[in-house]
């Protein structure tokens, strides 16, 4: 297994559609472990795989809580076929945004159609915090970040900070490596 690189936000690459995986096989399933590894050593309870620069349509995720026994998850080709009309707000964040934080409303409940582990097809409904999770993640396949659900001003805060982040760290790379 291997630490993935994680992109951070601002990158086209993370605005792109992932494509379909034909199946579980060996090769998405070392890309599922080294994705597993990489979000708890972020840490992290989501990752996709444009996240790590992979356009395949492939998420992991854990929200056991610390003390708990792992909940590791592991989708391919995950889909939303049935939400509740209930709505729940959490306060979100992302690897590829680094202590970036908002309020996204989306469905309290979804019923999630995916292939685990062993390409197995199966489906499963999930709600509250894991459900917000799982539709973060799907959203990463769709090049959408939690930041394209909330408003434009909040957004452009967020990605402005971000992109001066990036900018300083470019900096003292090249101070590094002069
Ligand atoms: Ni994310």
């Amino acid at each position: 297994m291997a630490l993935l690189p994680i992109i951070t936000a601002p990158d086209p690459r993370l605005k792109r559609v992932a494509a379909a995986v034909d199946a579980v096989d060996y090769d998405v399933r070392c890309l599922m472990d080294d994705m597993l590894e990489t979000m708890y050593a972020a840490p992290g309870v989501g990752l996709a795989a444009p996240q790590v620069g992979v356009l395949k349509r492939v998420i992991v995720a854990d929200v056991a809580r610390a003390g708990e026994k792992p909940q590791p998850m592991h989708m391919a080709n995950p889909e939303i076929i049935d939400a509740s009309g209930d709505i729940s707000v959490f306060e979100e964040g992302c690897l590829s945004l680094p202590e970036q934080f908002a309020e996204v409303k989306r469905p309290n409940t979804v019923r999630i159609r995916y292939l685990d582990y062993e390409n197995e097809t199966r489906e499963q409904d999930m709600d509250g915090f894991l459900a917000t999770c799982v539709q973060h993640e799907i959203d990463h396949l769709d090049g959408v970040l939690f930041v394209d659900h909330i408003s434009s001003l909040k957004r452009g805060m967020i990605l402005r900070k971000l992109t001066k982040f990036k900018k300083a760290d470019a900096k003292a790379e090249a101070k590094a490596g002069a």
